[in-house]
């Protein structure tokens, strides 16, 4: 695959797509990782002598313009971040646009307006594709939150202009991509999460892969049940029983070693300031339900955690929102930081994790996919990835 470093930038016009959808109130950035992730490639670009024309989708406005779901807040912020002015558009096509790209300099960066305010995005309409395709000489994909959506901005400009990574994109696929296809060993994924219905293809992926395969959150209780525990009030997806079973017949034909929680931490009800206690899992009271992993469980995960050469992680422990329920995800967090090996993080409730244990910093990589990341840990083709190996 290319990257912007493998082309000529200098008074190039580069259609550069980013994911600029971050979490947002009442007009305030809340969380700004996406859009520092992009920063590297902006000034990359910017210092190379492009005109960089910025595309981003945010929030789900359904082809319509959505005064809430502008990107004004996010052109002000990054300008604030490149120390640079960056140009915001009111539209992502139209002769406004074209006009204003005409007037670019080199160095210059501007960002387009919502790209999902029209409908053809999301279609991957052909004539909005050509329209974003004619602005510019090339396309450069950042976007790898968004690699899984095939849309105009994503896929479908490649059609028409030659397509390269961005940096952001190119690192995403060097450390997710290098885990699953080529880790060092020991390799071990950590799952967790609410329910075993998110994580099935993840996990039928991950057992063709790891050495071990750790398991927690609320989806533990569907494989403790089908293993014959009572779990009382816990969360379970009864339809889910068999293919549980499977799921640990297929680890041991494998040979993986698939670890579940050993003890939990059981509350009488599903609230912060719940009575709890923590128990073996033969011992879970009948009414009480299993918030979180227990101590000897993350005595066990963190021998395995530490001792691994390549460790990725999706889904927390147990309801880390609450801070009762949260020592089981903070303690794998903690076992990653001591962990020597690589270390990623896929995106998602994972990363929040990380940060509440206070250990980002200490990690390899932390993905700035959510869907994306589990598509990509699915072993699914990403079509915003697609592009850029059938069109360079
Ligand atoms: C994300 O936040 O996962 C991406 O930006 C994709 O957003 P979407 O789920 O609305 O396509």
């Amino acid at each position: 695959k290319k990257s912007i470093r493998d082309v000529e930038l200098a008074g190039k016009r580069v259609f550069c797509r980013v994911d600029f959808n971050v979490p947002m109130q009442d007009g305030v950035i809340t969380d700004d990782t996406r859009i520092r992730a992009a920063v590297p490639t902006i000034r990359y670009m910017a210092d190379a002598g492009a005109k960089v024309i910025l595309a981003s989708h945010f929030g789900r406005p359904k082809g319509q313009v959505v005064e809430e779901m502008r990107l004004t807040p996010v052109a002000a912020h990054l300008s604030a971040l490149l120390g640079k002015e960056v140009t915001k558009l009111g539209d992502s096509v139209g002769e406004e646009v074209k006009a204003a790209v005409a007037g670019m300099k080199n160095g210059d960066v501007l960002l387009l307006e919502n790209v999902r305010f029209h409908p053809g995005e999301e279609k991957n309409d052909p004539e909005l594709a050509k329209s974003f395709a004619e602005l510019a000489d090339l396309f450069v994909n950042d976007a790898f939150g968004t690699a899984h959506r095939a849309h105009a901005s994503t896929a479908g400009i490649a059609q028409y202009i030659p397509a390269v990574s961005g940096l952001l994109m190119e690192k995403e696929i060097r450390f997710m991509g290098g885990a699953l296809s080529n880790p060092e060993r020991p390799f071990t994924a950590i799952v967790g999460g609410a329910k075993v219905k998110d994580k099935i293809a993840v996990i039928e992926n991950l057992l063709t892969k790891v050495d071990h395969l750790i398991i927690g959150g609320g989806m533990a209780n569907t494989f403790l049940k089908a293993q014959g525990y009572a779990i009382g009030a816990s969360l379970c997806e009864d339809d889910k029983l068999d293919l549980a079973r499977s799921l640990m017949e297929q680890a041991k034909e494998r040979g993986v070693n698939l670890m579940m929680p050993i003890d939990v931490v059981v509350a009488d009800r599903f609230a912060a300031d719940a009575e709890k206690k923590t128990v073996a899992i033969d011992a879970i009271p009948e009414g009480w339900m299993a918030l979180d992993i227990g101590p000897k469980t993350v005595e066990a995960y963190h021998r395995v955690i530490v001792e691994s050469k390549t460790v990725v992680w999706n889904g927390p422990m147990g309801v880390f929102e609450m801070d009762a329920f949260a020592q089981g995800t903070i303690g794998v967090a903690r076992a990653m930081k001591e962990c020597s090996g690589t270390t990623i993080i896929g995106g998602g409730d994972s990363v929040a994790a990380v940060e509440k244990a206070g250990v980002a910093e200490e990690m390899t990589h932390i993905s700035t996919g959510g869907g994306a990341s589990l598509e990509f840990m699915e072993g699914k083709e990403l079509p915003g990835v697609t592009v850029l190996t059938d069109n360079e």
